[in-house]
């Protein structure tokens, strides 16, 4: 691991207290950090180096995965920094320049110097423009980006951003946070492919179905009406996370892909979605809102009621889609998605649903369950595997089994500690790369159309359910049920 200086845009956020410097944390006890390594933490207000010291350990008492360990705190936090900064003002980032300079001197590393920013959209261009402008870009070791989701607002703003950020950084110094493409299910994804010849024969149209990737949360808008109430599902979900589960699950990968083989698929799988044409998004996308209604038994109130929420908004809250991909190996198999906020169950997992085994004779009367794998992603971490047995009790019938493989520990890395990692390793594989942002942009423009022309009706379903009715028909109208 390259020694390095870690520029933190947006120190004292939620992010970086919640995620970032636990991750740095975890991945320090682990060894994976260079042995010399600088927190350069930004903000607006003036902190003291012991305040902020003193601060990101109480985020290390909240929400480090693993302990603090008195032994190592000292010198884990004697490497965090403070400076104060306007984005706006290049003077402040020529001052920055002289505060990582005397820190790699002070530690004798090279430059490499990695930018995260843990700041709101619209401080991207201006913060990328004035690492250029202020010639803290001009490193003689490498320089990296990190950003975090939303990458533009629709197709256009986003491509307006990509060119702006091309200004001061090359696309392969630019790693696109997508924390669904960090969960250690999501990254098995791509071995459970190619490591294992039973799936891999079978893992395609021939014998696979229908595709199932399913969001749900219990929470709501929670406080974020501002960002959510123009974003929607489709946005804060569905053009971002639920994309990436679509390639990751589809793509297939020859045994030790490098990182450009894996965009290079990714990239063709998200070509090969057939378009939405405007004709067809009724049919094909369900938009959905929560009304009021009770969560895990505890009344909440509707989508329209919340802070910061008009009584007539018409945003949505869930999407439940039905996509086709047109590729030899995948050709004719329908892939449903959906993700919702205040659903009644937190889940993410991805169900590939098997084809109709051959009625036996010898069961004749007896519905035979369909094979499922099941890959939970989060909060519950395994795979399991659906097949008919013999009733041990009855002969004359048949009872499915579950085989179950896996399970979530304290000991799995967290999705930040993965992507962190790999982003300082220079490793792309888990980043959304510009081509894959920009195509799936593309697909849901029209979608985003519709939507702002409300020529796509609205289904209210009640907080704390299954989604909207119309979700369940989507697949009903093709013989299939949600697993
Ligand atoms: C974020 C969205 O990207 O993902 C949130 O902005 C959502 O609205 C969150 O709640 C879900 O992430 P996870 O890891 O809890 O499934």
């Amino acid at each position: 691991m390259d020694a390095m200086t870690f520029v933190l845009f947006g120190a004292t956020g939620d992010l970086a207290k919640r995620k970032i410097y636990p991750a740095l944390y975890n991945l320090f006890l682990d060894g994976k950090l260079a042995s010399s390594f600088t927190v350069i933490g930004l903000g607006r207000r003036e902190i003291a180096d012991p305040d902020f010291q003193a601060s990101v350990k109480d985020s290390l008492k909240n929400f480090s995965r693993k302990p603090i360990d008195p032994s190592h705190i000292d010198s884990f936090l004697s490497a965090f920094h403070y400076s104060a900064l306007n984005v706006n003002n290049v003077d402040d980032f020529k001052k920055l320049l002289g505060v990582a300079q005397k820190y790699e001197s002070e530690l004798g590393i090279p430059e490499n110097r990695l930018f995260y920013l843990s700041v709101a959209p619209e401080f991207f261009e201006t913060i990328a423009d004035n690492i250029k402008a202020s010639g803290l870009g001009d490193t003689k070791g490498w320089k990296r980006l990190i950003i975090e989701k939303p990458f533009g607002h629709d197709l256009e703003s986003a491509r307006s951003l990509q060119a702006n950020l091309n200004r001061s950084f090359e696309e392969e110094e630019v790693f696109r946070i997508d924390h669904y493409l960090g969960k250690p299910m999501v990254q098995n994804l791509e071995v459970l492919g190619f490591a294992n010849p039973v799936l891999q024969a079978l893992w395609n149209n021939r014998y696979i179905a229908n595709v199932q990737i399913t969001a749900n949360e219990l929470v709501g808008v929670e406080d974020r009406a501002g960002y959510y109430d123009t974003s929607g599902a489709i946005r804060d979900m569905f053009q971002n996370h639920m994309m990436q589960l679509l390639m990751m699950v589809t793509m297939h990968l020859p045994h030790r892909s490098t990182p450009e083989e894996v965009r290079a698929k990714k990239k063709n799988i998200i070509k090969s979605l057939r378009p939405i044409s405007k004709d067809k998004i009724n049919t094909q996308i369900i938009r959905g809102q929560y009304g009021p209604g009770f969560v895990k038994g505890v009344e909440v109130p509707g989508y329209r009621d919340e802070n910061g929420i008009g009584p007539d908004s018409h945003n949505d809250t869930y999407v439940a889609a039905r996509l086709k991909l047109e590729t030899p190996f995948w050709e004719g198999v329908p892939f449903y998605i959906r993700t919702g906020k205040r659903t009644g169950e937190k889940s993410t997992r991805i169900v590939i649903e098997f084809k109709e085994p051959l009625k036996a004779s010898t069961f004749p009367d007896e519905v035979i369950p369909p094979n499922l794998l099941t890959i939970e992603v989060n909060p519950e971490e395994r795979i399991t595997l659906q097949l008919n047995m013999k009733d041990k009790n009855n002969s004359k019938h048949l009872e499915p089994v579950v085989m179950e493989f896996g399970g979530s520990s304290k000991e799995t890395p967290e999705a930040y500690e993965n992507l962190i990692y790999d982003a300082l390793l220079g490793d792309s594989t888990f980043f959304a790369h510009w081509d894959e942002v920009e195509l799936s942009w593309a697909w849901v423009q029209p979608v985003l159309d519709a939507f702002a022309a409300n020529e796509v009706p609205l289904h209210f379903y009640p907080a704390g359910s299954d989604g909207p009715d119309a979700a369940h028909e989507l697949l009903a109208q093709d013989g299939y049920k949600w697993w």
